[in-house]
């Protein structure tokens, strides 16, 4: 787990806006905690700011895709020759070569929480939404909600709100190896845990994931945690795609190799934090056994 304050970053200047770069894209294989030069495919991930009244420079990003969640203030994107309201809880994403410019129209700053990552196959238009609205539903037609219901998890763009109430705990979880998912605690006071790390957040703290770690959010807090969540979900989806295209089709056999190659990496990761878990040391055997009975 990297953990990062946004006042502990560098600073940047374009024209009238301003951005500390919070992570960048790693060079070489290793993270560097230091310089915060630990994303694997985010080139830069941070915290923007236009100061009252001001409207920014037009910014075109030739091969990058801007995502951005609105995290305080008012304002206007404009885009297109067309402006779009912003407020606190919305998310937009920008695909690359399309100019764009900000106003802010509120009496404090106007700040967002950005990502800016290579383009994946589905970031072709300019899609904006707010976390209140066009909540994507599940196959029961129920809201979508994260793990265990209870981080919601607000419409696409990759970087939005998600929020865990008091006295919850997210489902522990390790994903794809290369993934960036990055935490902003955006309100209130919770602990993330990752492998062997147990540490406390608390508002402009940022926290990068190593994916192969099991990892969750807890709040044991009387008030609601307020992130946003930032992720290259997109790449990923864009990497299973190819795979699948190119892949011949699995046999029976390839489909419980598979999954055996899933289960036996989270033994290996639930093995690795030391945790204690009721019944886990003698459940996991025992579903190993299973599985080397179907194979025969
Ligand atoms: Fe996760």
């Amino acid at each position: 787990m990297i953990m990062r304050h946004w006042m502990d970053s560098p600073i940047f200047t374009y024209g009238r806006l301003r951005e500390w770069r919070i992570f960048t894209r790693r060079q070489g294989d290793s993270p560097n905690a230091e310089t915060g030069a630990v994303c694997f495919e985010i080139n830069t991930y941070g915290r923007a700011v236009v100061i009252p009244g001001v409207t920014t420079e037009p910014a075109t990003y030739a091969d990058e895709v801007l995502c951005m969640c609105v995290a305080g203030g008012q304002g206007v994107l404009r885009l297109k020759g067309e402006d779009h309201p912003l407020r606190p809880g919305h998310s937009f994403a920008i695909p690359p070569g399309m100019q764009h410019r900000f106003r802010n129209t509120g009496e404090a700053e106007l700040e967002f929480i950005f990502s800016r990552r290579p383009p994946s196959s589905t970031d072709k238009s300019f899609a904006i939404s707010h976390w209140t609205e066009d909540r994507p539903k599940d196959q029961w037609g129920t809201p979508y909600q994260g793990h265990w219901h209870h981080i919601y998890r607000g419409p696409s763009c990759e970087v939005h709100i998600a929020d865990l109430p008091p006295h919850k705990f997210s489902h522990p979880h390790n994903h794809t190896p290369v993934l960036d998912e990055i935490w902003y605690v955006q309100r209130g006071k919770g602990w993330h845990w990752m492998g062997q790390e147990y540490r406390p957040h608390y508002p402009g703290h940022a926290l990068w994931l190593d994916p192969s770690e099991l990892h969750s959010l807890m709040n044991p807090t009387e008030e609601g945690v307020e992130y946003i969540y930032a992720a290259s979900w997109a790449l990923v989806a864009d990497r299973a795609r190819a795979l699948k295209e190119t892949s011949i089709p699995r046999t029976a056999v390839g489909q419980l190799e598979e999954l055996e190659n899933d289960f036996a990496a989270l033994v290996a990761a639930y093995r690795k934090t030391s945790l204690s878990i009721f019944g886990i040391e003698q459940q996991l055997p025992r579903i190993e056994k299973l599985i080397a009975a179907l194979r025969k």
